[in-house]
């Protein structure tokens, strides 16, 4: 088991005071905090190794070089990929996504195809596809949210089985969520990638933006085609995400983006491109950013991630307990803890959750409001928006204590019962 308030003192952010009052940090979906190890490799390579990679062969260009590189080695095994050439440096998830919808899906899908995605996405994960969709004259499907009341805010599973077996020789792809940024909702990948091998040639892509700092992530087990996930959201810096694709599909696939860094030979009417995976990192990269980002794996992988989702679970359920206690709060999450991520949205009756997150503020407690970018998920559930705390490595039930008294304070404002 990991221990958070030991964890808490590699956060300098964390010992923050603010009017007296100790910053209390749950919006970690959005972006997480970053450790003292973090920040200084950060500073590191500035002060000893700046230079441009792939380039120059004094000291200090193969340090940055080397550093770079063994990044890429600590990504591939921290998600179980079987090479380096499968792991690209992009800016962020939206990035990844947006790549493997210029490339793979420029050459793939056609009119009348289908591309599936879920209720659940983030709009990183849905406008992409929706742009394909209609350029593409192309269909897009959604798998819709159970209507089961006993597996409330998981996918209808049923519905994705029969469309799928139904609509087997259009379908080319399914972008999926691995977890949802709003209900926690992990989806089932695994389950999915079976039914999806068995009944079609698709391809699957994961947008593991919320599972990759709270799950055990490993590529070939899940059995995805591509996978997408940010830095900035598992402890790392911003500015650095990670696309995830099996090798034959990079090898077939066009280059995103053209420039520096990506040729082998260039001639004055054409050029060809690089081998894997620099034919997909067009001119100067983000050197420091993806150098600190080994040592947000490292922290991680040092902790253990089965001992995180622990972590996670046990926040969730004593979250889960506090929050049912309370009248007029409706929670907007899976019924079960195994189903979910640390990432709980609640909504009140009278309270709008801009309120709620701004009295929260008040008592220096962050956490997110609104629509959190998934608004047809918010039409699926019949809420203009959420309050929403989510968790890391770092929070403690004291944490989840003081927002309580938070949403004890809000509904003493707006005198609700
Ligand atoms: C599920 C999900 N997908 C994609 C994204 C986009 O991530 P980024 O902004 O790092 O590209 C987010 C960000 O909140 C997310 O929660």
């Amino acid at each position: 088991m990991i221990d958070p308030h030991l964890i808490k003192k590699d956060f300098p952010i964390l010992s923050r005071m603010i009017e007296n009052k100790p910053l209390v940090y749950l919006d970690s979906a959005s972006t997480s905090q970053k450790p003292q190890s973090v920040i200084d490799a950060i500073t590191r390579y500035y002060s000893n190794s700046n230079a441009n990679i792939h380039r120059a062969i004094y000291t200090i260009a193969q340090e940055a070089d080397d550093a770079y590189e063994a990044t890429r080695e600590s990504v591939r095994a921290f998600i179980n990929a079987s090479s380096t050439e499968e792991i690209i440096f992009t800016r962020n998830t939206t990035e990844g996504i947006n790549l493997v919808a210029y490339t793979w899906a420029e050459q793939n899908i056609h009119e009348g195809d289908i591309v599936i995605v879920s209720a659940l996405e983030h709009h990183s994960n849905l406008i992409p596809w929706q742009q394909v969709a209609i350029k593409k004259n192309a269909r897009l499907a959604v798998i819709p949210l159970s209507r089961d009341p006993e597996t409330p805010y998981l996918l209808d599973m049923e519905w994705f089985k029969k469309y799928l077996i139904e609509n087997s020789t259009s379908i080319k792809l399914i972008a999926i969520t691995h977890a949802s940024n709003v209900t926690g909702t992990i989806n089932p990948i695994k389950e999915i990638a079976s039914l999806v091998h068995a009944h079609s040639s698709a391809k699957i892509l994961i947008d593991g933006a919320q599972s990759t700092a709270h799950l055990p992530i490993d590529v070939q087990d899940l059995d995805c085609d591509f996978f997408a996930f940010s830095s900035h959201k598992m402890l790392g810096p911003t500015g650095v995400g990670v696309l995830y694709a099996k090798k034959q599909l990079l090898e077939a696939m066009p280059p995103f983006l053209f420039g520096g860094d990506m040729i082998r030979e260039v001639h004055q009417r054409d050029a060809t491109w690089n081998d894997l995976p620099w034919k997909f990192e067009a001119g100067t990269q983000n050197i420091a950013d993806v150098i600190a980002f080994k040592e947000a794996i490292t922290y991680l992988t040092n902790l253990g991630m089965e001992n995180v989702r622990q972590h996670d679970q046990k926040l969730i359920a004593y979250a889960r307990a506090k929050l049912e206690s309370i009248k007029n709060l409706k929670l907007h999450i899976p019924k079960n803890n195994m189903d979910m991520t640390g990432v709980i949205s609640f909504a009140m009756n009278g309270i709008h959750p801009h309120d709620i997150a701004e009295i929260f503020n008040s008592e220096n407690v962050c956490i997110r409001g609104g629509n959190h970018c998934a608004k047809p998920l918010m039409e699926s559930i019949s809420v203009p928006a959420t309050a929403r705390i989510s968790f890391s490595v770092y929070n403690t039930e004291e944490d989840i204590d003081i927002a309580i008294e938070a949403i004890i304070k809000a509904k003493k404002i707006f005198n609700i019962s």
